[in-house]
Formats: C-alpha cells, sequence, structure tokens
C-alpha cells in the first residue's frame, strides 16, 4: 500500500524490522502480546497460518498448534525463528483448500492492498468450521474519541519516528489508522461469519474479531 508520496508498506517494515518489536511494545505500553494472546485463545487446535506474520511476535501465544509464518517482507521474516516461513501475500495465498484449521493475523490488515481478496483466501485456505482471528489497530468508536485520538497519533507518531530515526514510517502508521472503514463494517459482509467482535486498548482503539468458516 503506498500513501500519496508516501512510503509503501514493504519499505515500510523492511526499514524498521529490526527496531520493529521494541517499539511495538513501546507504542502499546506492553500490552501488544496480550491483545495478540485474547484473539488466539479463540481458535482451535492443529494447523494454523500466521497470516502477516512478520517477526514471530505471536509464536509463543500459539502452544502446541503447528504454525506456518507468512510474510511478504523478507527482513521481517528472517528475524522469525518459526520452522515453516513462506514468503506471500494475503492476497494470494500459496496453500491449498482447506488447509489449515485456523488462520491468525496481528497487526497486518491495515496494510494489505485489498482486504475483501485476503478475506477470499482465508475462507479458501481454512477447512469448513475452522476459524479465523484479527487483531489490528483502529480509530475508537465513537466521535469524540476517535477525534482525540487522530491528534494523540498526529502527535505522538511523529516524535516516535524520530526517536526511531524513521519519521516517514511513522507517519505512514498514524495514515494507516483512517485507511480502512471501522471493524463492525470490514468484516461484517464477507464471506466468513463474524462470530465475535471486542475492543481493547485506550478508546477501545485496538479490535479483536473471530470469523467462522460454516461448516
Ligand atoms: C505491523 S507488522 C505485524 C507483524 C506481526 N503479525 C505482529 O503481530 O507483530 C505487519 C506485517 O504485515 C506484513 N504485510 C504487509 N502486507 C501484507 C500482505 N499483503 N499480506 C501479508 N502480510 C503483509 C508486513 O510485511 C509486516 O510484517
Amino acid at each position: 500500500m503506498r500513501g500519496r508520496g508516501g512510503p509503501t508498506s514493504g519499505e515500510v517494515f523492511a526499514r524498521v524490522a529490526r527496531r520493529y518489536d521494541a517499539v511495538n511494545r513501546i507504542l502499546s505500553l506492553g500490552r501488544d502480546g496480550a491483545w495478540r494472546r485474547a484473539a488466539i485463545a479463540h481458535l482451535p487446535p492443529g494447523r494454523v497460518l500466521d497470516l502477516g506474520a512478520g517477526t514471530g511476535a505471536a509464536n509463543r501465544e500459539f502452544g502446541t498448534r503447528r504454525v506456518v509464518a507468512l510474510d511478504p517482507s523478507a527482513p521481517m521474516l528472517d528475524l522469525n525463528p518459526q520452522r515453516r516461513r513462506v514468503t506471500g501475500y494475503g492476497e494470494r495465498l500459496p496453500f491449498a483448500d482447506g488447509s489449515f484449521d485456523a488462520v491468525f493475523s496481528a497487526y497486518v490488515f491495515r496494510n494489505v492492498e485489498s482486504v475483501p481478496e485476503t478475506l477470499a483466501e482465508i475462507h479458501r485456505v481454512l477447512r469448513r468450521g475452522g476459524a479465523a482471528a484479527v487483531v489490528d489497530l483502529s480509530r475508537p468508536a465513537s466521535a469524540w474519541k476517535r477525534a482525540l485520538h487522530r491528534v494523540g497519533t498526529a502527535l505522538v507518531l511523529p516524535l516516535v519516528g524520530l526517536l526511531a530515526r524513521s519519521p516517514r514510517e511513522y507517519w505512514y502508521l498514524h495514515r494507516s489508522l483512517d485507511r480502512l472503514p471501522p471493524p463492525e463494517r470490514l468484516f461484517g459482509e464477507g464471506p466468513l461469519a463474524l462470530e465475535r467482535l471486542w475492543r481493547m486498548g485506550p478508546f477501545g482503539f485496538v479490535y479483536g474479531v473471530v470469523l467462522r468458516k460454516q461448516r
């Protein structure tokens, strides 16, 4: 994805790969792991696809599930200690139909080129009755909190970007928060049934959803 005159998401993650986990932890005040954990708790056991796995920050939350880590960014994936790693995009998953019990995706959906194509692919690779859990950042649900949050990220993220020596990348993060419709709309009409939706974090700017492929 490219903002007007801005970097693509591929360029962003190639540049921030080494600092990604530390900065993510600081920006979420140490809560990013708990937000992933809350979503993974809803997934069945078995074979799970970590879509946009990045450096493997979710690995320790998967328990005994057999994980396949997929990401288009080689610099991010190179830092992921997972044994099964695949370079690829959510919109064109290089896996057979029905080959996963579960799909997990954290902090990825704002970055994909096409949410409908990614959801169609998740639906295709899930077995019947399988589940997907998605966690991502958005804006708070209420109008005044949304406005306040927008001002907050416009001020805080450029400062973090300066400290992390990646100002353009953190401005990209601020812009990406307004890229998609709210999760109620985003997941309400796709090929997968929306089973649960909850909000987390300050002002509820983090959401989790559980989606089910019908039997
Ligand atoms: C913010 S990082 C999240 C990484 C990891 N899921 C986590 O929880 O820390 C977003 C990841 O999405 C990946 N990504 C970007 N576009 C993608 C796409 N179209 N399909 C799959 N992954 C994508 C990026 O390369 C990056 O590693």
